[in-house]
């Protein structure tokens, strides 16, 4: 699509982003994962003429529900500016990340998906597992992970 490029970026250009979706009630020096910088994590960014618009965080961490799958990563802090939700740019990056991950023999994403997040995953071909679950502070969550 034109002006639109998908990069993979270092962790302070997610902090913005991270600060007005996902986390309002933190400040913005507190929207850091502990898992931010190890050499095994990546980020994304969808940027829409050269603005950055869709955030995700890619962190190599297995979940023991898939205890026969090794080669997992779990995704975190997805997120698409407010101005730009609903324009295929979480899409995009979803994309992006199925075909990186592959190509470095990756067989699993998994993440904790809001509820209001649950069908944008779907469409992406995620599915659930189990029931729902709270995370305090933000509410309703699904397991959702994806075979590669
Ligand atoms: C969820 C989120 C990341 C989706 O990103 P986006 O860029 O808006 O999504 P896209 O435009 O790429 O949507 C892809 C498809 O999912 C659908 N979709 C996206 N968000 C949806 C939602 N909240 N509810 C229902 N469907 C949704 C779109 O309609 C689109 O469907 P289509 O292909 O049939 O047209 C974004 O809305 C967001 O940041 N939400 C707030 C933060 C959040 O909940 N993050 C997820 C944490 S687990």
């Amino acid at each position: 699509m034109k002006n639109i490029e998908i990069k993979l970026i270092n962790s302070k250009l997610t902090h913005n982003i991270r600060s007005q979706v996902l986390w309002p009630h933190k400040k913005l020096k507190d929207c850091i994962l502990s898992d931010d910088n190890l050499k095994t994590t990546f980020h994304l960014g969808v940027f829409l003429k050269s603005d950055i618009v869709s955030i995700g965080t890619f962190i190599k961490e297995k979940n023991n529900i898939f205890n026969n799958i090794d080669n997992q990563y779990r995704l975190r802090a997805m997120a698409t500016s407010k101005n730009h939700q609903g324009k295929s740019m979480g899409q995009i990056l979803i994309n992006f990340a199925i075909k990186y991950l592959r190509e470095k023999k990756i067989k699993l994403i998994w993440c904790d998906a809001r509820k209001i997040a649950i069908t944008f995953y779907k469409k992406s071909g995620f599915k659930t597992h189990g029931e729902y679950y709270i995370i305090p502070k933000i509410g309703l969550h699904k397991l959702m992970y994806i075979y590669l």
